[in-house]
């Protein structure tokens, strides 16, 4: 067999018993996330990786970890949270009750940022939100629920919180170990959600979707923003990543708030 349909094989395997829609997300992220599985399984051929993932119930579990990779901060591009801020301060004015939704918001420091910007900013009432924070990964979510990180030689979380002039009021901090208080967590709820496979939301506010579409193919992102879409009120905001841009079909979905920030409002 060709490398290519060895390939083809492995990626059919994986969307038809281990549960991962493959075919949504596109062949250059699915080969680096198997090449690094391969190297690490000493296995020479996607052909061999095949054979390995068959014979092995804990080589499929340790490759959904890999393929559901979850890079993430404490207020990724600060300069976006200064749009998310004021978008908040807006929601706060406005409205009584307000939902905001992390989607895919790996092990948690997204819809977290959101619950100490909410807390920490004097224009914004505490006592109106509710943030809800879902991703597909279970092994992301328990992290996120129990909001313990640590800093190590790359990541630096002392760095991340500097967007807030004083953090020690949100997070218990042991030398590297930083856990979130208990006032942060109670504004959050956590649960797990598949935005290709699982249906759409309703009536949320704000959804902050970032850093999940640079992954998806093309094709699937359309699907993925529709669901999103139409969770989101008429006049509700989004907020993706900065790389990040809406499919041409769904832009008279939005008016831009902020092109540069990838802030957008429902019609
Ligand atoms: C790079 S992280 C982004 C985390 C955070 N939003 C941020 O920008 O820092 C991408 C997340 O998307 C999640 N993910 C991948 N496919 C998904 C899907 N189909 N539904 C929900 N979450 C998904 C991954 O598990 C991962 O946690």
């Amino acid at each position: 067999m060709t490398d290519d349909s060895d390939f083809s094989r492995v990626a059919q395997y994986i969307e038809d018993e281990i549960g991962f829609a493959t075919s949504h997300y596109n062949d250059s992220y699915l080969k680096r996330r198997l090449s690094s599985r391969m190297r690490r399984t000493d296995t020479a051929d996607y052909g061999e990786y095949y054979e390995l993932l068959v014979d092995n119930p804990e080589e499929a579990q340790e490759l959904l970890d890999a393929l559901s990779i979850n890079v993430t901060g404490f207020f990724r591009n600060p300069d976006v949270w200064e749009g998310i801020r004021s978008v908040l301060r807006t929601l706060s004015s406005e409205q009584n009750r307000v939902h905001v939704w992390s989607a895919a918001c790996a092990d948690g420091r997204e819809p977290y940022s959101l619950s100490m910007l909410i807390l920490d900013d004097p224009r914004i009432d505490e006592s109106k939100f509710r943030v809800y924070g879902t991703d597909i990964n279970e092994e992301a979510l328990a992290t996120a629920q129990e909001g313990v990180y640590h800093s190590t030689r790359t990541i630096d979380i002392e760095e991340q919180l500097g967007f807030l002039s004083n953090f020690h009021a949100y997070i218990d901090r042991d030398d590297n170990r930083f856990e979130v208080t208990d006032r942060v967590k109670r504004l959050v709820t956590f649960a797990r959600h598949d935005l290709i496979n699982d249906g759409p939301k309703s009536g949320f506010d704000l959804v902050v979707c970032r850093n999940l579409f640079i992954y998806i193919d093309n094709e699937y992102k359309r699907p993925i923003l529709r669901t999103i879409a139409q969770s989101i009120r008429p006049e509700g905001y989004l907020v993706i990543g900065k790389a990040e841009t809406i499919p041409p079909q769904l832009k008279s979905a939005f008016d831009v708030l902020d092109g540069r920030l990838r802030i957008y409002q429902r019609e």
